[in-house]
């Protein structure tokens, strides 16, 4: 059984999550890579044990995560949750997710009440719990009724289930509706959980207000850009890193030439503020006050630790801000 540090609640701040009773650490731990068959079980216990030690408290998954196979994630956070840290559930805020591709048939995917039902409790199998801080739908659905999907989340707190329910990847307008019908149903929307970072901004276009008047939390996933908002690819694709892995994303979305020159310049201001540009990067988005959270992901634990030590940084200067939007603005 893993001991936790004395200290950790005094190395983290919390921030409560929209207008409800739940507190969530500035900093959370996303595990979607690095928790498949990429680290090894001890790699991946001391990231956890970094997280866990430094008062990050809440750990998000979803059904799909896990490289090679989807589900991974889950089984290996369950293992390590049971063998180190059960005498800690009280302590763990744990998300999980369905809406993407899981098993064959119609029944596998996006956001059928048949879906839903299914994939919590296999996730609750896989992780040996006998219920989710909070449950996510992970992406919407253009086909299923949103009352269907709505209701169905609702289930899964009237069955204990789930704690607090969430959506994720959802536009602003859908946002608005389901937040609606959540609350209608007794079982208000939690958490909202958007991509958000210096190059992908879509959520300031009117997500951030909606959320703030609903009185739901937001939670920023890849807040560094799957890595590309830090000092890893300055000097080409490192062997290990999440670039050099078949089947990911960060080459072709964030590699390229434009981007990594911004990328250049935004480190120079980062190292004139003492900072990597990691940690700028992330207390960047932390600057909204609609943002209860940043989702980080970690391929180690001194990175996770260099990106927790953000939360130590000064506020940005206007002049800082302002040269940062001139570069992001940048055609
Ligand atoms: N709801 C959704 O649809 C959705 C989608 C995507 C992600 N998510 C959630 O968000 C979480 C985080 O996503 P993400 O992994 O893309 O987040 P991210 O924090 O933007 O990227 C993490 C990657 O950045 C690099 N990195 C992290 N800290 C660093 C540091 N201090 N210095 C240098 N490099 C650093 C590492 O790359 P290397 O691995 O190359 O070292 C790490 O794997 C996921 O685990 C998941 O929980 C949700």
């Amino acid at each position: 059984m893993h001991i936790g540090a004395d200290n950790r609640y005094e190395q983290m701040s919390y921030a409560r999550c929209g207008r409800s009773g739940l507190m969530l650490p500035r900093i959370s731990l996303g595990l979607w890579q690095n928790f498949g068959l990429e680290k090894t079980l001890e790699e991946q216990k001391e990231i956890i044990f970094q997280a866990f030690d430094h008062g990050i408290t809440h750990f998000d998954l979803a059904n799909n995560y896990g490289n090679p196979a989807p589900g991974l994630a889950e089984e290996n956070f369950g293992k390590i949750l049971h063998n180190e840290l059960s005498s800690y559930r009280d302590e763990l805020v744990i998300s999980t997710k369905a809406g993407f591709d899981m098993w064959p048939g119609p029944y596998g995917n996006w956001g059928s009440r048949k879906y839903l039902t299914a994939s919590l409790d296999q996730s609750l199998k896989r992780m040996g719990l006998n219920y989710v801080d909070i449950f996510y739908h992970h992406r919407p659905d253009p086909e299923t009724p949103l009352e269907e999907t709505m209701g169905a989340l609702s289930d899964m707190v009237r069955r204990g289930k789930a704690l607090y329910v969430g959506i994720s990847n959802y536009q602003e307008p859908e946002t608005r509706r389901a937040a609606e019908i959540l609350k209608a149903n007794g079982t208000p929307c939690l958490i909202h959980q958007p991509r958000y970072n210096m190059f992908e901004r879509w959520v300031e276009d009117g997500l951030l207000d909606t959320l703030e008047e609903a009185g739901v939390g937001c939670i920023a996933y890849s807040p560094l850009a799957q890595g590309a908002l830090t000092d890893r690819y300055l000097k080409g694709i490192p062997e290990g890193s999440r670039a050099s892995r078949q089947g990911t994303t960060v080459q072709g979305r964030y590699l390229t030439e434009e981007k990594l020159e911004k990328v250049r310049r935004l480190n120079e201001i980062a190292q004139s503020r003492g900072q990597s540009l990691a940690q700028m990067a992330l207390l960047w988005v932390l600057r909204k006050s609609q943002v209860t959270s940043v989702l980080v992901g970690a391929s180690s634990a001194a990175q996770l630790k260099n990106s927790m030590d953000s939360l130590k940084g000064a506020a940005f200067t206007q002049d800082e801000l302002d040269t940062i939007e001139e570069i992001l603005q940048q055609r």
